[in-house]
């Protein structure tokens, strides 16, 4: 049952037939669910996403039993384990969420929480978090440091790849979901099917979860970010390889798909969106009043400053941003020809917050 002491949070409802649940079977349709070693588990057939493989998180695990959490981290023998914890232990990751309205009674949904910064950057601020996540090893390192931090108000709970469109939180519960750094890769489980379609199914499901009034926080990278017109690497791709693949963001779908079917064997579907595409998607998917951050210099960052994204700062920062990308091409004289001219038009038409390297988005379900 989830009258566990562990589980402060309880509305739950069947991913399969929607019924709200009171305990582990469904009273529709008979589906069984279960709670393991603290973690609320509704998923048949488990999922994984992580930054390390699955070998070096256990391994991870089982050190941070002995040694703490922290220590485990810190002090790993793998340079790749100890430059994770500046982002795991880093509440200014998470300062995009002081526009939202929250308080001690808030019910926040960390969607995607990986290994649960922002659930613990926000714990102390709010009533209750549940962290959600595909990967049951990021769940029990979550429930491990919660456990060993004494920190309560932490639920997690393995769900299913967002790709299906389906959550097991009951309607209307949440004052807040956060998808930080997870919206982009809502359709990459799936093979088949169109990602756009499937990340507007997910967004469906978050508008039907949250509370009236509620928000949906999302970070993400901005499909037609500066960055990447100057060559930037494709940063979901470095997921699947290490291949420097540049412009897939750019380009149409089609040429992207047959671009990463001929290098990495594999159909592109880690989609990001420009502003305007973030905007329509929030809305067919019911959101109202969206309004979009500019995290400097990125949402990923360990310390961003957030401003709203039509402010004349953020047109100034990103003017700065064109003018050191451009001193970088300075050797190829057509390149710099040309992007001068691209630049002097978006300063012209006064277009620079169309090309942010990434976002922070806010759509309040009415
Ligand atoms: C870049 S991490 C972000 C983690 C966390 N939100 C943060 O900002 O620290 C992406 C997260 O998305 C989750 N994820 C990846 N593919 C997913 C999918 N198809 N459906 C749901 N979650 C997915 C991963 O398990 C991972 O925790
Ligand atoms: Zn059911």
């Amino acid at each position: 049952m989830f009258s566990e002491e562990s589980f402060g949070f309880r509305k739950f409802k069947c991913p399969h037939c929607s019924s709200e649940l009171s305990g582990l079977v469904c009273p529709k349709c008979n589906k069984g669910w279960m709670v393991e070693g603290g973690i609320a588990k509704f998923v048949e057939q488990p999922a994984h996403w992580n930054l390390l493989a699955e070998e070096e998180m256990s391994g991870l695990i089982s050190q941070a039993e002995k040694v703490g959490w922290a220590e485990a981290i810190k002090k790993s023998k793998s340079q790749k384990i100890r430059v994770l914890y500046p982002f795991t232990d880093c509440p200014t990751r998470a300062d995009a969420t002081f526009y939202l309205p929250l308080n001690e009674k808030s019910l926040i949904l960390d969607l995607g929480s990986g290994w649960g910064n922002f659930s613990f950057a926000l714990a102390p601020r709010v009533g209750q978090v549940v962290a959600a996540d595909i990967t049951s090893q990021a769940l029990k390192f979550i429930h491990l440091r919660k456990t060993q931090d004494k920190i309560e108000n932490i639920t997690p709970v393995l769900i299913e790849p967002l790709d299906f469109g389906r959550l097991p939180f009951a309607d209307n519960t949440f004052n807040a979901v956060i998808m930080n750094g997870v919206l982009e890769w809502v359709g990459s489980h799936l093979k088949t099917g169109d990602p756009l379609k499937l990340q507007e199914g997910c967004l469906r499901a978050v508008y039907q979860t949250l509370k009236n009034n509620g928000r949906v926080l999302i970070g993400i990278e901005n499909r037609f970010g500066l960055k990447y017109f100057f060559g930037a690497q494709d940063d979901h791709l470095i997921h699947y390889s290490s291949q420097k693949i540049s412009y897939t963001t750019l380009l149409p779908r089609i040429i992207a798909n047959w671009i990463t079917k001929k290098r990495i064997s594999l159909p592109y579907r880690t989609y990001t969106h420009s502003l305007n595409g973030y905007k329509s998607l929030l809305k067919r998917a019911g959101f109202k009043d969206i309004e979009v951050y500019f995290p400097d210099p990125d949402y990923r960052a360990i310390s961003a400053q957030v401003y709203p994204v039509k402010v004349q700062e953020v047109r100034k920062l990103l003017r700065a941003s064109m003018k050191n990308e451009l001193a970088s091409l300075s050797r190829n004289m057509f390149w710099h020809w040309l992007f001068n001219n691209f630049i002097l038009l978006i300063k012209l038409f006064k277009l620079e917050y169309f090309f942010c390297n990434s976002y922070l988005i806010i759509g309040v379900k009415r």
